[in-house]
């Protein structure tokens, strides 16, 4: 079963006189949907990168299955708040391109290309130009196109950030189905509590100067959705409530008020 490791992973940046992460140790099997928050700062996005293989650690590992991480690569998607598509092209285009990259034969493309955008719930928007598309329908190009690798790994940095509040809501429910039918593991960052109670198997909660882990839960709010409940009825759950109340405390401990 692919592993993704951080190991006691410490990062530092060039000129800055103390490390920006300090001994932050992750794991994210296959099957499992980690979710980092934390305030502003805290390094949530330089651990991302580590794992996407973009910046090494000054210290510790980083490994999938027991294989370093020292770049990018096929088994590690990654999508960000703003993701760049093409533009010019269409929906399924754009998806058809990272299906070619992959060396994907043309007559397979558009087919693969049209699975991936149903999986997103785009099916029918496939000849959209991507400005005809909303934000909400933009991003999940960029999550078709990221899952058209068939990456063991979905690496996410804050990709539903930019989105209006109802989109954001709807989007939620749609990264547990990609979650779910793509069976990828998923690291993410959010700053919305309840999107990380709603969609993880852990919550890692990281505080700043340096970053280091303060807190862990393991919500199962997720996979009561999977389960068949509906969503409106899980957030209203008392349990719910008192998640987030927790959440909210271990995210602003030793915040100045
Ligand atoms: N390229 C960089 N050069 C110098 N410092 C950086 C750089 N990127 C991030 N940092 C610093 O590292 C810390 C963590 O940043 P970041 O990972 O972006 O946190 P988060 O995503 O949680 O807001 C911050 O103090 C930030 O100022
Ligand atoms: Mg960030």
């Amino acid at each position: 079963m692919p592993k993704l490791v951080l190991d006691q992973v410490s990062i530092r940046y060039d000129g800055q006189p103390r490390p920006a992460v300090e001994r932050v140790s992750l794991s994210i099997a296959n099957g499992e949907f980690v979710v980092l928050v934390g305030r502003s700062g805290c390094g949530k996005t330089s651990l991302l990168n580590v794992a996407a293989g973009f910046l090494s650690p000054a210290d510790g590992k980083a490994a999938v299955d027991g294989e370093p991480i020292v770049r990018p690569g096929a088994d590690r998607a990654v999508v960000f708040q703003n993701d760049a598509l093409f533009p010019w092209l269409t929906a399924r285009e754009n998806v058809a391109f990272a299906l070619r990259l992959r060396g994907v034969a043309p007559a397979q493309r558009s087919r693969r290309a049209d699975d991936l955008l149903s999986l997103v719930k785009l099916q029918g928007s496939g000849d959209k130009r991507v400005w005809e598309l909303s934000g909400g329908m933009r991003q999940r190009v960029g999550l078709a196109r990221a899952l058209a690798a068939e990456p063991k790994f979905l690496l996410l940095d804050e990709p539903l950030g930019a989105l209006d509040a109802l989109t954001r809501e709807r989007m939620q429910t749609t990264l547990l189905d990609i979650w779910a039918a793509s069976r990828a593991g998923v690291l993410m960052v959010t700053h919305g509590i309840e999107e990380a109670l709603v969609l993880a198997t852990r919550i890692v909660v990281l505080a700043p100067h340096p970053g280091h882990v303060v807190g862990v839960f393991e919500p199962t709010f997720g996979r009561r959705y999977l389960a068949g409940e509906p969503i409106r009825n899980i957030k209203a759950d008392p349990a719910f409530a008192a998640a987030r109340g927790d959440l909210t405390d271990a995210i602003f401990q030793g915040e100045p008020a």
